[in-house]
């Protein structure tokens, strides 16, 4: 392919991501002459749009809801995380024009711990994970990469915490919700994975009285910012550290595969996307 690199985020829809918000910064940060653009695919044409992605003109491209699945499906290679997950929310070609797939998800979730609360992981004992939908897949493989001694699982349908925990096996444990009260007290680290506190959705309602103050809490949802969660630890004391970092960090690696660069993610780019957001800073 001649002319500029060009990537794009696709899915079915693809109308609110803030990928090309992101990508888009970079570019203009680094003086690059590619492009990065929203392309939605419909369900049936998806497995088909991965394994043709230069006839579209793309040198790769982002996965989102609902094709994470069928993009992994149709790679050629995936790196751990993706074949961990069986799903893929970034591909590229390689020298050879072979379709790789990586899931950025869980690093995503872990740079931004390590970018917002270094250290966070010298006490890797316990870790809570509420839900157990895609990104809890993710983020469960993360903590089990960090050498948590155990991740466990809490979910409203106990059924989907089980098929995770026995997915990854030693360390990850699913729980029937109502029993996390008696296992908040031993928590190092509290994850939100379900949408429960964000803007328009029910209310994540959890008692955090056992759960030690030194147990740092963080939450994916960031519309908004400071969920009840994240507030209602702060205000007891424990440290927090909001959702907007993941969907900047898992961004990266993608960046660094279609244009070359590793990006940052920095101040501005964070001011960028909580002002598209509209969420309070
Ligand atoms: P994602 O892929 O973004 O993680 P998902 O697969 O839709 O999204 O998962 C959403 C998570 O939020 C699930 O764990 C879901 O619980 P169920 O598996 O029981 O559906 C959880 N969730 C959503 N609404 C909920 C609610 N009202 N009460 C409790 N959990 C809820």
């Amino acid at each position: 392919m001649t002319g500029p690199r060009k990537s794009a985020v696709t899915g079915w829809p693809v109308t609110h991501s803030r990928s090309p918000l992101i990508h888009g910064y970079w570019l203009k940060k680094h003086g690059l002459e590619g492009s990065y653009d929203r392309c939605g695919v419909e369900p049936e044409a998806a497995e088909a749009f991965y394994r043709s992605l230069p006839e579209h003109g793309l040198v790769g491209c982002n996965v989102t809801v609902p094709h994470k699945e069928t993009a992994a499906k149709a790679c050629v290679h995936l790196d751990d995380a993706a074949k961990a997950m069986g799903a893929a929310n970034t591909l590229w070609l390689n020298d050879a024009g072979e379709l790789c797939g990586a899931n950025t998800d869980g690093l995503g979730f872990l740079g931004n711990l390590d970018q917002q609360h270094p250290g966070w992981d010298n006490r890797h004992d316990e870790a809570i994970v509420l839900g157990a939908g895609g990104a809890a897949r993710a983020i469960v493989w993360a903590l089990l990469e960090r050498k948590f001694s155990y991740v466990r699982i809490f979910n409203r349908t106990f059924e989907k915490a089980q098929i995770i925990a026995d997915e990854f096996g030693a360390g990850s444990i699913a729980h029937p919700w109502d029993e996390l009260g008696s296992y908040l007290g031993k928590a190092d680290l509290l994850v939100n994975t379900t949408a429960l506190g964000m803007s328009g959705k029910d209310p994540l309602q959890i008692d955090l009285a056992n759960l030690p103050r030194k147990a740092l809490v963080t939450d994916i949802v960031y519309v908004p910012l400071e969920t009840d969660l994240l507030r209602a630890a702060r205000e007891r004391g424990n440290p927090t550290v909001d959702g907007l970092g993941m969907l900047l960090h898992q961004a990266a690696p993608g960046f660094e595969k279609w244009f070359g660069v590793l990006p940052e993610v920095d101040d501005e780019l964070r001011a960028l996307v909580v002002k598209d957001l509209g969420v309070q800073a």
